[in-house]
């Protein structure tokens, strides 16, 4: 069984993402004006160190495996943060998440790595 049960019209959708964040440091410092826009947008960016920014980028990655989306449109969710630091995701208007029962998203990093999860309860 792979995320489900028989008669069951919810499925459990799971997604995680390991960033080294020495070799993600690499391509943002040579690259970083071309790279940041690309991946990231402006308010993801504001004031966030590369930990920070290597815990977004994981959970971009974790969600787009959570939710089977396609790798390459990093518009696609965006990654806030509550009042209490907590992270959670934003869907842009031309994704329809109305299949999405339930989301939560979970970031931690280290000085050499960051890790993500995303946990989505999803109609089938
Ligand atoms: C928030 C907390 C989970 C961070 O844990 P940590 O081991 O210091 O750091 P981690 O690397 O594991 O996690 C950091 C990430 O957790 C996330 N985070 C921050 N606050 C959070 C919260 N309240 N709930 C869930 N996730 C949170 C963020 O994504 C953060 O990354 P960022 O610093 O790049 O924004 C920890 O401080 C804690 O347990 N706090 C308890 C709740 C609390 O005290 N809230 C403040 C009330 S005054």
């Amino acid at each position: 069984m792979n995320g489900g049960a028989p008669g069951i019209d919810v499925e459990v959708k799971t997604g995680v993402d390991l960033v080294n964040i020495a070799e993600f440091r690499g391509p943002l410092d040579r690259r970083g004006d071309a790279m940041r826009p690309r991946l990231f947008a402006p308010a993801e960016v504001a004031g966030a160190t590369v930990e920070r920014l290597a815990g977004i980028f994981a959970a971009k990655e974790a969600a787009f495996k959570a939710l089977a989306l396609p790798r390459s449109d990093w518009y696609v969710l965006e990654i806030g943060h509550d009042g209490d630091g907590r992270p959670y995701i934003e869907f842009a208007e031309r994704y329809d998440p109305s299949h999405i029962v339930s989301l939560d998203l979970s970031i931690s990093h280290t000085d050499e790595y960051a890790v993500a999860s995303v946990m989505a309860l999803a109609r089938k």
